[in-house]
C-alpha cells in the first residue's frame, strides 16, 4: 500500500527586498522547495546556494532556508511548541513570508501582490512580547495569535531569543543554559573587551527579562544589508574535508573585495583565546552583503562569543581549564586554544594594557547580578583568575613574538 504524505505544496517566488529571485513549487510539509520553475534574477540567488549554469540544486537551497528556522535543539523549543500547539518548530518558518531581520529575504505566495517597504519587520510593529514571553517565561502562558507574526520564526541558535523593537531600533534578547547563566554576562565581557581592544564586534549588554539574565544587542543588520554565514561563504569555494579552512577563507574574501578580513579574522582569533570561546562554528561568524546587489561588503562585526570562560564546568575545574583542547574554529575542532592564537597574523597591534582592570569589572558585573544567578562568590573568585590569566598569556605571548621568540 502506497503511503500519503500530506504534502501541501504552493506556487512561491522567493523574494530578496522586492527583486524576484526564483519561483517554483514550494512544500509547506517538508518546508522546502520540490521544483524550481523559472530563476528570474540570478545575482540575488542566497550566497551559498549552488547554482550551474542553469541548474540550480535545490537541496542547495533547502539546506539554505532550513537553517533560517527555529532549530529543534533550541533550549526550551518544547515548551514553545506546546505553547503555540505546533509539532515542529519549522512549521513558523513560512509563516510570516518567511521574513526575517538577519536578511531581506522572504517568500511570495503565487497571486498575492505584496511589496516589501510594507512588509518587511524593520520598519512593521510586530507582537514583540508575545513571542519573547512564549520563549521565555517559566510559569504558565497562552500567546495570543499575534504571537507567531515575528520575525523570530527566522531567528536560528541554540539559546532562547527573541526580537525586541525599541523606538526605530531592534535588540535582540537572549538567554543561557547553563546552571549559572554565565553566557549571558560573558556576552556582555566579551563585547567590552572587543571594544576596549578597538575590535569590530557587537556590542551586548545584561539585562533581566521574566526574572532570568538575558543578554541584549542591537540588530547589526538592517533594510540594505543581509548576514551570511561562514558556512555559506565557504560553499561557494571548493573545500576539502583534508585542509584546514583558513587560508581558503581569507583568499575567498579577499578575492570578493574585503581587504581587511585578515585583520578582522585576528580580533576574532584574539577575543576567542582570552574568552576561551568553545563554539566558534561556522554560523558563528559570517560577512555582510549588499541586499540591493548581492556583493559582498565586509566580515560582519564579532557576535555570540558567550560561550566561553568554562560557561559549563564546574567550578574545581575551572583551575586548570586552560589545559583542555575545547577550540573549534572553522572547521577544525578539539585543538588548544594555543594553537588558535598561533592563526594570528598580527598580535603586535592590539593593546592589551586596557584590559587591566578587566577581571575587577567582571567580578563586579557578577556581584551585581548575583541574586538573579545564584553564582557563588568561590565561582566569581575563579572565572575573575581565569581571566586575569588569559590576559597576562596574551601578554607573555605578544611579548615572546616582539622578542623574535615565536
Ligand atoms: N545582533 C544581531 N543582529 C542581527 N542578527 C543577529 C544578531 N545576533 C544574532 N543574529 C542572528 O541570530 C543568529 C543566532 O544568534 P546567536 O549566534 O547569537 O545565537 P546562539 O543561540 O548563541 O547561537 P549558537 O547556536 O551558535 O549557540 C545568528 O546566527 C544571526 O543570524
Ligand atoms: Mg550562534
Amino acid at each position: 500500500m502506497r503511503l500519503t504524505i500530506p504534502h501541501l505544496t504552493k506556487k512561491v517566488t522567493l523574494m530578496h527586498r522586492n527583486h524576484r529571485v526564483l519561483s517554483g513549487d514550494y512544500d509547506t510539509y517538508t518546508h522546502g522547495f520540490r521544483k524550481i520553475r523559472v530563476i528570474h534574477h540570478p545575482t540575488h540567488i542566497p550566497v551559498g546556494v549552488v547554482l550551474t549554469g542553469k541548474d540550480l540544486d535545490v537541496q542547495s537551497l533547502n539546506y539554505w532556508l532550513f537553517w533560517r528556522g527555529i532549530p529543534d535543539y533550541r533550549v526550551d523549543v518544547e515548551r514553545l511548541k506546546r505553547r503555540f500547539s505546533i509539532d515542529d518548530a519549522k512549521d513558523l518558518l513560512e509563516m510570516e513570508y518567511a521574513l526575517s531581520v538577519s536578511d531581506n529575504y522572504w517568500l511570495m505566495p503565487e497571486n498575492e501582490d505584496l511589496h516589501y517597504h510594507r512588509l518587511n519587520f524593520f520598519d512593521r510593529p510586530f507582537d514583540q512580547e508575545g513571542f519573547a514571553k512564549a520563549m521565555f517565561r517559566i510559569d504558565h502562558y497562552n500567546p495570543p495569535e499575534t504571537a507567531m507574526h515575528t520575525p523570530n520564526n527566522t531567528l536560528c541558535g541554540y539559546h532562547r531569543k527573541a526580537w525586541m523593537k525599541k523606538g526605530e531600533s531592534l535588540y535582540l534578547l537572549k538567554g543561557s543554559t547553563g546552571f549559572h547563566q554565565q553566557e549571558c554576562i560573558n556576552e556582555w565581557l566579551a563585547s567590552e573587551m572587543a571594544l576596549r581592544l578597538g575590535m569590530k564586534a557587537v556590542a551586548y549588554d545584561v539585562r533581566i527579562y521574566e526574572h532570568q539574565l538575558v543578554s541584549a544587542c542591537e540588530n547589526f543588520l538592517n533594510k540594505h544589508t543581509d548576514l551570511v554565514t561562514a558556512e555559506n561563504v565557504l560553499k561557494t569555494v571548493k573545500t576539502s574535508k583534508k585542509e584546514f579552512w583558513i587560508d581558503l577563507f581569507l583568499d575567498t574574501l579577499e578575492n570578493h573585495g574585503i581587504s581587511d578580513a585578515s585583520d578582522r579574522l585576528d580580533e576574532q582569533i584574539v577575543l576567542d583565546y582570552l574568552m576561551m570561546n568553545t563554539d566558534r562554528h561556522l554560523q558563528n561568524h559570517g560577512i555582510l552583503t549588499d541586499a540591493e546587489t548581492n556583493e559582498w561588503i565586509a566580515m560582519a562585526p564579532i557576535f555570540d562569543t558567550g560561550t566561553g570562560l568554562g560557561c559549563f564546568v564546574k567550578t574545581p575545574e575551572l583551575a586548570d581549564y586552560e589545559n583542555h583542547r575545547t577550540c573549534k574554529f572553522l572547521n577544525a575542532r578539539h585543538f588548544s586554544h594555543e594553537d588558535l592564537l598561533t592563526l594570528c597574523g598580527n598580535v603586535q597591534r592590539f593593546d592589551f594594557s586596557v584590559l587591566q582592570d578587566m577581571p575587577q569589572v567582571f567580578a563586579d558585573k557578577m556581584v551585581r547580578y548575583q541574586s538573579q544567578t545564584g553564582i557563588p562568590n568561590e565561582r566569581i573568585e575563579a572565572l575573575c583568575a581565569l581571566l586575569a590569566r588569559r590576559i597576562s598569556r596574551i601578554q607573555n605571548y605578544q611579548l615572546n613574538a616582539a622578542n623574535g621568540g615565536l
